[in-house]
């Protein structure tokens, strides 16, 4: 296999965003502040994440603190969540998932009541891709709030559990939404919204769709 293709097999990231760097963004005057904060979240990514001779975090109030990509529609949110996710694996060395979160909860619905359909192979490779959201030590999680709500509130409980076990042991997580704070709060829960406040830097995107119409 191609090295460069190797080298991102597994990572859950679309061919199209694979290996992105900030210079291939095409600057927006819009845009321009969230490029600024996702740039210095990225230089100071190892800083942030260091131990000291106990390994204990050296800055335990960022220790483990990621993003959360917040804007309408079309304003980029997954393009620069994945180019900071690309340029952390780049400069640090770091191991990196990317999953749409809808397709992660598919995963764990399917793995916890397999079907007719769910063979030996195919539970291997869901298993992978969803120790992979737990285990990578960045993740992404595209477009929260777009997967099937349940009454049970299957995929509301999941987020949490994956946010509070990934900043508990120092994972930091990368998210995008297009949800306001207030449909935050309707659909998970206040503590939930306050807790993305403190695990997450907020990063808001603005402006008009860059999606170019057909
Ligand atoms: N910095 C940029 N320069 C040029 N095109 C961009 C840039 N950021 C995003 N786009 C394009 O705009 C469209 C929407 O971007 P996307 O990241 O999917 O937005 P969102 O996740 O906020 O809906 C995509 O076609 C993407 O390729
Ligand atoms: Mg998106």
């Amino acid at each position: 296999m191609d090295p460069e293709r190797a080298r991102w097999v597994g990572s859950g990231l679309p061919p199209r965003l694979r290996g992105l760097t900030f210079t291939d963004l095409r600057e927006h005057a819009e845009q321009a502040d969230a490029l600024k904060r996702t740039k210095i979240y990225v230089d100071g990514f190892a800083a942030q994440q260091d131990l000291n001779w106990r390994h204990a975090p050296k800055s335990p109030h960022l220790y483990g603190r990621g993003m959360l990509f917040a804007g309408t529609p079309g304003t980029g949110k997954t393009t620069l969540a994945a180019t900071a996710l690309c340029e952390i694996r780049r400069r640090w060395g770091a191991s990196v998932y990317m999953t749409r979160y809808s397709d992660h909860i598919d995963r764990e619905r399917q793995i916890l009541r397999p079907d007719r359909a769910t063979d030996e192979e195919t539970l291997s490779r869901l298993t992978y891709a969803v120790d992979r959201v737990y285990e990578a030590q960045v993740v992404l999680l595209d477009d929260i709030g777009h997967e099937h709500s349940s009454a049970s509130g299957f995929a509301e409980d999941r987020l949490e559990k994956i946010l509070r076990g990934r900043y508990d042991i120092g994972r930091p997580t990368l998210l995008t939404s297009n949800l306001s704070g207030s449909d935050w709060e309707q659909r998970y829960s206040r503590p939930l919204r306050s807790f993305v406040d403190q695990c997450c830097r907020r990063i808001v995107m603005v402006g008009a769709s860059l999606r170019t119409p057909e």
